[in-house]
């Protein structure tokens, strides 16, 4: 009998590997941790960590951080990150953002989920999990992808979408956490009134050496939700207009001056919470 998961959100995250992708990510990451002042003997729980691009960040700054990811090949990716610097703090385990069943009430100072969560299926059930292990007074911070925004991921998931077969029925859009309207409808779900809640647009800038159809080549190679596109492309003989449409986008968002460099700036809506 195979093993191959049956949960179509596991199994979309450990498609290809998203490691290559968060390579790109990591100067922003940092960034945000440093921002939101995360502090030595904080507890810090990342949520649909990947391979700990703020994971890792935190646990520097002295925070006792917990990963949690669906995809078993990015918890392990992220542990070898943290062996590696001999990061003791901070660990990472598999676990649905959706059903965090294997953590306690209370648990965290601060919960961060950057472009993590907002991938989980059931989002009403995703904000009462984030409100539950955060202790009193503590903090939720979520980056979260803007629908129709002109900048690199909309674009990448607006593009792909055009190729691909409609999603099944009942199918909540990821990008309908990138809306105020919903981000409040879905905490106040949680017992959280909309004056707790904040919200701000950031950039996440993508950075990689060589060109942008290097960066989009990794996209296309290692980015679950961009294998997909391809796949649904190719099975319509259309993988080439696929590739122009993205490596148009990716030349036009490039903001690097130099011709073996690549950095494109994404916004985002960063929201926090106050628990
Ligand atoms: C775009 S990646 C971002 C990863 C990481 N936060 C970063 O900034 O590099 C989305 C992540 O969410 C994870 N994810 C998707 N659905 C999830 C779920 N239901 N529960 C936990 N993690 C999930 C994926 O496995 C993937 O690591």
């Amino acid at each position: 009998m195979s093993d191959a998961p049956t949960n179509p959100n596991k199994a979309l995250w450990e498609k290809g590997d998203f490691t290559r992708i968060a390579e790109s990510m990591r100067e922003s990451g940092e960034t945000l941790i440093e921002d939101l002042g995360i502090s030595e003997g904080q507890t810090v729980l990342d949520l649909g960590c990947g391979d700990g691009t703020t994971a890792l960040p935190a646990a520097r700054r002295g925070a006792n951080v917990l990963g949690v990811d669906i995809a078993s090949n990015l918890v392990a990716a992220g542990n070898r990150r943290a062996e590696s610097e001999g990061l003791s703090n901070c660990r990472f385990q598999e676990g649905d953002a959706s059903d965090l069943n294997a953590l306690a009430d209370d648990s965290f100072d601060v919960v961060v989920s950057i472009f993590g969560a907002m991938f989980a299926p059931k989002p009403f059930d995703v904000a009462k999990e984030m409100v539950r292990v955060t202790r009193p007074s503590g903090t939720v911070v979520m980056g979260n992808w803007i629908p129709n925004d002109p900048t690199l991921v909309a674009q990448i998931l607006r593009i792909s979408s055009a190729y691909s077969p409609p999603p099944p029925e009942g199918f909540i859009s990821p990008m309908t956490w990138g809306v105020e309207d919903n981000v409040i409808e879905r905490f106040a779900g949680a017992g959280v009134p909309e004056e707790k809640i904040a919200f701000e647009r950031d950039t996440y800038t993508f950075r990689c050496p060589g060109a942008p159809a290097e960066l989009l080549a990794r996209f296309r190679t290692y980015y679950g939700p961009t294998m997909n596109a391809f796949e649904a492309a190719a099975a319509h003989g259309r993988e080439a207009d696929l590739q122009a449409e993205l490596e148009a986008l990716f030349n036009a968002q490039n903001a690097s001056q130099s011709d073996d460099a690549t950095s494109i700036p994404a916004t985002f809506l960063r929201v926090t919470v106050a628990v």
